[in-house]
């Protein structure tokens, strides 16, 4: 959808983009000057698993910002916590494993797992359970096969977190299947909208500590998608085996990005306060619009950058098709694993949101906005 409408715009036409999956933010100044710094002098490669300030950086700010400490044999750092996540599949996953993945889910999950010739195994999660994994249902959904289970709060594009209650439900039945790994995905967990620390598996579960990749990174926090840096937490058999992987793949994410890395996870981190009252201020605006329509039903997000109505009617792909042509460009939910959902993303200007939350309301109902 972002690339037709690039090409409605190229032909001339306004349109307004709620596509992007990426911070409209510039990254942190005191990243960016130790970038510049760095690629003046030689650079040569680093260690698969990053550079040691790197590992020392996230590990502290882990620390930090979620109280759970790990030791420096239980971090890797990939190109981005995709490939961290992928690289975590590719060296765990054989032919017939199966991984749960909670719908709606991050585009990209499933394809992951097949490429590694798994099987995802989705497991639909209702707007009324708020897209909340419940605990009945992944006991339903594991089987000895399952090799992973996927949580990911606060989700894209769901924006549900979970609270420590239903973290503590989910291990209890996770306890029973000890050869499920479990990828907790905590990209988004500094862009939360509820008072609170960031609960996370691993602090509702500590006794299955040695079972959790805990994976997260600079791209959503300090908009620094385009750098490529992610790490992941976990038992250092598992990290080993994911820098192997990374070994032999691309050796090591960019040295200038990693240092620019260590700088953002160092420095002052206003900006993570700061940046999230924006994204509030915009998702309340993009909200109260979107609550005047009777022909959508829209759960109030607790983190991300995304709202996530679901159409009374009709279907996800052609309502899309519909608003692209009236000027608004979304993302149809059976791109997640959602169909009847549109994902609009508010990681763009308050204006650009209200416009575009506006179109939606009005084609909907008929009119041309
Ligand atoms: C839930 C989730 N996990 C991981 C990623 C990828 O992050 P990175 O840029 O660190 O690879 C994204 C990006 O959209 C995401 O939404």
């Amino acid at each position: 959808m972002a690339r037709r409408a690039a090409e409605y715009r190229a032909a001339g036409r306004r349109i307004i983009d709620l596509t992007l999956g990426e911070p409209d933010f510039a990254p942190p100044v005191h990243a960016v000057a130790a970038a510049q710094r760095a690629a003046a002098r030689p650079m040569g490669y680093t260690p698969a698993n990053g550079i040691p300030e790197l590992r020392r950086a996230a590990r502290h700010a882990l620390e930090r910002d979620r109280a759970l400490s790990y030791s420096d044999a239980e971090v890797a750092v990939g190109c981005g916590a995709k490939q961290v996540i992928f690289n975590a599949f590719f060296a765990t996953l054989r032919p017939g494993d199966e991984v749960i993945i909670p719908a709606p889910y991050r585009a990209g999950y499933p394809d992951m797992v097949r490429l590694c010739g798994a099987v995802p195994v989705i497991v639909p999660c209702s707007t009324e359970s708020g897209f909340r994994l419940s605990p009945d249902a992944l006991a339903a959904a594991v089987t000895d096969r399952t090799r992973w289970v996927v949580l990911n709060a606060p989700g894209n594009p769901s924006g549900a977190t979970c609270n420590h209650d239903l973290l503590v439900a989910l291990a209890e039945v996770l306890r029973r299947h000890p050869s499920t790994l479990i990828l907790s995905d905590e990209i988004y967990a500094h862009i939360r909208y509820r008072a609170g620390e960031y609960v996370s598996i691993a602090h509702a579960a500590p006794d299955l500590r040695e079972r959790i990749l805990l994976v997260d990174g600079v791209s959503k926090a300090y908009a620094m998608t385009g750098w490529r840096v992610g790490w992941g937490f976990g038992p250092p058999d598992l990290i080993h085996r994911i820098t192997a992987v990374q070994t032999h793949n691309c050796t090591q994410t960019s040295t200038v990005s990693q240092i620019a890395a260590v700088a953002a996870l160092r420095g002052p981190q206003d900006l993570l306060a700061e940046r999230r009252e924006t994204y509030r201020r915009r998702r309340d605006a993009g909200l109260a619009i979107l609550k005047r329509s009777r022909h959508l039903d829209t759960v109030e997000p607790d983190g991300a950058f995304y709202l996530f109505p679901r159409l009374a009617a009709g279907d996800d792909l052609a309502a899309a098709d519909a608003l692209l042509e009236a000027g608004c460009a979304t993302v149809p939910g059976s791109a997640f694993g959602a169909p009847g959902h549109l994902r609009l993303s508010f990681a763009t200007d308050l204006s650009t949101v209200e416009e575009g939350c506006r179109i939606i309301v009005a084609t909907l109902e008929g009119v041309s906005a």
